[in-house]
């Protein structure tokens, strides 16, 4: 990828730190240009946001706004939109998914009066997949837009560079304005609609705003289908629509040519539910029967299985493909229940896979929120992430890789270093803190695992500053031992080699599980895991039972997908100058007024 000559500062205009803003955070900061980041909460803030930090160059990773034009008639503002060129409205995935389009693009354009019609400085392709729009968004869309704006930024260290306008007239312009798409186009007509077209409808709208539907008689919003090939068979009379079994939280519904199965709901309720397991935010279909899994379900493509294993070559591959990376209490004792299994088995190496979008978020705000008492339900889910933790951690007699094909935020990236081996996809980013959720201490044994890799200052640090890390940053740092593969497939692919190299050499493995039980057997007589736990449920307890809301006030904030009202000084470097200034000058006015007096 190109750099520029000179480092900018860069101001990110954005509605949220989302995924995408992470990843271009990482790769400019990464780069020497200073980032600065400011929500989109009005036009005022904006103004002020510019003003104090007079960026070179003002970047909207994810905006649903117009800037307003007293910031790009005086500054260049380069948009990231997930479109070809000439696409142009709010719809653009979702459309793309609806169509079935065969390739699909971001676009880098400059702000202009004509929303997503300005000049274009950078543009990248790539082929669509059968996913879900927030799958593409997280991949192809992520990287297509991490290239494209490293391009575009280049090209503004460059005079003699200008941006082509949109010309319609081109012919190698494919897209055009369409719509917000509304749900009466997203309407799913049970009676009609075959598997296919059920999918594409569910998978276009997730994970925002999902597709409004009845199940049970009770409105709500659809999300995260998957076909299922095989149980239809046993219910032939099932009216399409109709709620055929249920498994781990997810409800299958017949088609008219099949089944699928849908694994979240928000309930249209007053006020309106959250996003949850769909038999939980509907128990009025919770009777459907259950159709269970083994503790090690072997991978079937013909269903909907959240863990699923495989072996190839002497090695075990567990895959976990939560839905956000969400681990709930169940979830995390299912884990742990179907690592022991594979590590009764004849195989000496075991992968752990996470999900092909999330490695792993840790605990599961979600369910903890509608729980009766979210407090318990905290305590709950930490004790049985805790144990699927610890029984990684104490597996001496198999070399365990975890495989980060997808982002890992708070304790989902400690899960990822109980492993001997941590690999990541080169584009995944990881958020290994937990202060940002009302300043949760953590747990996953974070105090033994963290600075065993980094060291206790860098530990500090990275718990501390809360902002997110490259994967070829943190290889850098020690966080991690190493990151390749340029997308999943090719990730994929890469540990699937080096994981049957050395299941093919026995003699080398057998060193390397000496060691670590050596390793082990000597950090325990140091201090006991056990040590660590009680230490940091210590203060987890004071964040789920103590005097201080924070934690509880942040998580209803967080799953309600409540809008910010401010951001973070953590990310607002511009106004964290601004307080310090004024702390400097406060100072100053106060001595020179002793010295006055
Ligand atoms: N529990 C429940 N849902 C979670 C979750 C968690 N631990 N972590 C992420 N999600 C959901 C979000 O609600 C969001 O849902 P939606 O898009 O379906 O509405 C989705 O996952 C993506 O999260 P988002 O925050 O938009 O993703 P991001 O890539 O921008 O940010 C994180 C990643 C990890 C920084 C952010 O998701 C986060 O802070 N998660 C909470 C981590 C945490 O505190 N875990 C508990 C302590 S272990």
């Amino acid at each position: 990828m190109t750099q520029t000559a000179r480092p900018l500062r860069i101001l990110f205009l954005t509605h949220a730190f989302n995924s995408l803003a992470q990843r271009l955070y990482v790769e400019l900061s990464g780069r020497g240009h200073e980032v600065s980041i400011e929500f989109d909460i009005n036009d005022a803030v904006t103004i002020e946001a510019v003003a104090l930090f007079r960026p070179d160059l003002i970047i909207a990773p994810f905006l649903k706004r117009a800037i307003p034009a007293e910031i790009w008639q005086e500054h260049v503002c380069l948009v990231v939109h997930p479109g070809i060129v000439g696409d142009r409205g709010p719809s653009a995935l979702d459309w793309a998914i609806m169509n079935g389009e065969a390739e699909w693009g971001v676009t880098v354009l400059q702000a202009n009066a004509a929303m997503d019609g300005g000049d274009i400085w950078a543009a990248r392709g790539f082929p669509m997949r059968a996913a879900r729009k927030s799958s593409l968004y997280r991949n192809e869309v992520t990287e297509a837009a991490a290239a494209a704006v490293l391009e575009a930024v280049e090209k503004f260290g460059r005079s003699d560079f200008r941006p082509a306008p949109l010309d319609y007239a081109d012919p190698a312009v494919r897209g055009r304005e369409r719509p917000l798409m509304t749900q009466a186009q997203r309407r799913i007509d049970w009676a009609r609609d075959d598997t296919a077209t059920v999918l594409r409808k569910i998978r276009a709208a997730d994970s925002f705003p999902g597709v409004a539907d009845c199940i049970a008689g009770v409105a709500c919003w659809l999300f995260n289908a998957h076909a299922e090939s095989v149980l239809r068979g046993a219910y032939p009379d099932a009216p399409p629509g109709a709620v055929i079994a249920q498994r781990q939280g997810a409800l299958c519904r017949a088609t008219t040519d099949g089944a699928v199965w849908i694994t979240h709901a928000r309930r249209k309720s007053d006020p309106p539910g959250f996003k949850l397991p769909a038999a939980r935010a509907i128990p009025e279909a919770a009777g459907a029967p259950e159709s269970a899994l083994p503790a090690l379900p072997w991978r079937d493509a013909n269903t909907w299985q959240d863990i699923a294993y495989e072996e190839e070559a002497g090695v075990g591959y567990l895959h976990f493909d939560f839905y956000n990376g969400a681990m709930s209490t169940a979830d995390c004792l299912r884990l742990r229940d179907a690592f022991i299994e594979a590590a009764r088995r004849d195989v000496k190496v075991i992968a752990l896979m996470g999900g092909p979008d999330f490695w792993s978020n840790g605990i599961h705000l979600n369910t903890i929120e509608a729980a009766d008492s979210p407090a318990d339900e905290s305590w709950a889910n930490i004790e049985a992430m805790d144990d699927l933790c610890r029984a990684i951690l104490a597996c001496g007699d198999r070399y365990i890789i975890a495989a980060m094909r997808g982002n890992a935020g708070a304790g989902g990236v400690f899960l990822a270093l109980t492993a001997d081996r941590v690999l990541a996809r080169e584009g995944v980013v990881l958020n290994p803190h937990y202060k940002g959720m009302g300043n949760l201490y953590g747990s996953e044994y974070w105090t033994y695992l963290l600075p065993r890799r980094v060291g206790e200052a860098q530990a500090l640090a990275i718990t501390q500053n809360r902002l997110p890390l490259g994967a070829r940053q943190a290889a850098a740092q020690g966080l991690i031992d190493a990151c390749f593969g340029a997308d999943a497939p090719d990730f994929t692919a890469q540990v699937k080699a080096l994981a049957a190299d050395l299941a093919a050499r026995p003699d080398d493995l057998a060193r390397l599980l000496e060691a670590k039980r050596a390793d082990r057997a000597c950090d325990e007589a140091v201090k006991p895991l056990a040590a660590y736990r009680a230490e940091e449920l210590e203060r987890m307890r004071l964040n789920f039972y103590g005097f201080d809301p924070s934690y509880h006030v942040a998580r209803y904030h967080f799953v309600h997908r409540l809008p910010h009202a401010w951001t973070p000084l953590h990310l607002a470097r511009h106004r964290r100058n601004m307080w310090q200034r004024q702390a400097v000058l406060k100072t100053r006015d106060a001595v020179s007024a002793q010295g006055r007096n």
